[in-house]
């Protein structure tokens, strides 16, 4: 139901069978170049060692093997000049390259798809572009965690306060909050490294789905792409797209990290936190209010999730259900990483610019942990070690401590020994040395703590892997 008309000539790389060309609503929906010609870069590293594995086993000649890998390279340079003259009647970036190839040196072009098809060759290009993303992300990361390891080292025993519920739970140390996101994006990182590795096997060979009669040699095309080696199955090599998953899941998980730390920076930087101050270089102003510096890079790095765990969904989506092997629908995998891919290593560079250029207030930090009843758990188990309590009833007297506190608007420090011993008799002046902040960091020695001797201990560790 189109008036469209036909384009006229069936296509020209697969058309034998066709007397008429697409409907131009077809040619819409089944073409991919306007995006998958991102590829190309990819599709001719392939194409440029298929050829010359087809020479080295003899299927193609040395002469036509040389002028295929000439005209690649010239097409390449072409591409990169801008002079490329894609078209959607060739629907691919494959078939763009391919009739291009065949448009210059002639029938040698037309030889290069012996022993291929189209869906090896997306699956190579595939997975060789994502693995490459995998190495982007893994550099994007390591810078991350630098920044973050900086930040620690200036400020290894500020204090600060730790929260749970965003309530003030207990005094912390700045150098130990930054650590827990190097912790969290060595994890991402290794998600990638782990993906890579995994994904680092050849499909190109496979062919359609079946393997060829030809005698290539996939160990060959494998090592010179930098493939570990060819993948076992030729079924599972054109239909599988967990490589893209794994990318898109650790993308993901990687996003929602960038997510948590953009959270903090938005509240810390407001007027009622003060903790942080944000460059201008990662702010903006408002064109009303004059005394604004509005968050809006960290604000942008909490929504990156949105559409990087939106493109992991649609490419689970598409993925879902399909049987094997090949089927157009996976055509649809490409949009969705290229997005996610893009965003995230924005997001890794923006995020280190605002991590390295953030200042953090330490005055500000340290009268933060202060306040709020931070100290606490250390007067509970003060109440423990010293007195004997056991530490439930340790926690009801702190509580009634805390309460006399609030309703006299005074924190606990400024309690004094009488009102202390009106709710614990047993209570001694001793108790004010676990009141403070320092005090209370320092006591928290326990490995993994946040004590400032701990926090170095690991800020050496990460300097020692970082480098
Ligand atoms: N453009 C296609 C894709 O991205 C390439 C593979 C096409 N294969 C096929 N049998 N039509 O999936």
């Amino acid at each position: 139901m189109t008036d469209s008309p036909p384009s006229k000539a069936a296509n020209q790389m697969w058309g034998g069978r066709f007397s008429a060309g697409p409907d131009a609503i077809m040619q819409a929906i089944n073409a991919s170049i306007g995006f998958d010609q991102r590829l190309y870069a990819q599709d001719i590293a392939g194409s440029r060692a298929h050829a010359a594995m087809l020479a080295a086993q003899g299927i193609i000649s040395n002469k036509d093997a040389e002028a295929i890998g000439e005209g690649l390279l010239a097409i390449l340079s072409e591409i990169e000049a801008g002079q490329f003259p894609f078209t959607p009647e060739l629907e691919d970036i494959h078939l763009n390259i391919e009739a291009r190839l065949t448009e210059r040196i002639g029938e040698a072009g037309k030889r290069l798809h012996t022993g291929r098809s189209r869906n090896d060759q997306v699956a190579v290009d595939f997975r060789l572009w994502v693995r490459d993303q995998c190495d982007q992300a893994i550099a994007g990361l390591t810078g991350l965690m630098r920044a973050f390891l900086a930040q620690a080292e200036a400020g290894a025993d500020w204090v600060m306060p730790g929260f749970t519920h965003l309530q003030t739970a207990q005094p912390v140390t700045w150098g130990h909050h930054m650590l827990a996101y190097v912790e969290m994006l060595a994890r991402d990182r290794s998600r990638f490294e782990d993906a890579r590795r995994r994904m680092n096997e050849c499909p190109l060979g496979a062919a359609a789905l079946a393997g060829t009669s030809f005698p290539i040699d996939r160990h060959m095309t494998a090592k010179a792409l930098g493939f570990d080696r060819p993948t076992a199955n030729s079924l599972d090599s054109v239909s599988d797209r967990d490589f893209a998953l794994e990318f898109l899941s650790a993308a993901s998980i990687c996003a929602m990290h960038l997510s948590r730390f953009a959270e903090e920076l938005v509240i810390w930087s407001s007027a009622q936190f003060r903790f942080v101050r944000l460059s201008d270089r990662w702010t903006t102003g408002s064109s009303i209010m004059p005394q604004k510096k509005n968050p809006d890079a960290a604000e942008l790095l909490r929504a990156k999730l949105g559409r990087i765990l939106g493109a992991t969904v649609a490419l689970f989506t598409v993925m879902k259900g399909l049987a094997l092997t090949y089927s157009k629908d996976m055509q649809e995998d490409k949009e969705q990483v290229f997005d996610a891919a893009d965003n995230l290593m924005l997001g890794l560079a923006a995020m280190t610019g605002m991590v390295g250029d953030m200042a953090a207030n330490r005055e500000v930090l340290a009268a933060a942990a202060a306040s709020g009843f931070s100290t606490a758990t250390d007067l509970a188990d003060w109440l423990v070690r010293a007195l004997g309590l056991p530490f439930r009833e340790a926690h009801h007297v702190t509580g009634a401590l805390v309460a006399m506190a609030e309703a006299q608007g005074i924190d606990l420090p400024q309690l004094s020994l009488a009102q202390m011993q009106s709710v614990h008799p047993a209570i001694t002046a001793e108790v004010f040395s676990v009141l403070g902040v320092e005090n209370s960091v320092r006591s928290r020695t326990s490995y993994g703590g946040t004590a400032p001797e701990r926090v170095r201990e690991q800020i050496a560790r990460w300097k020692a892997i970082l480098g």
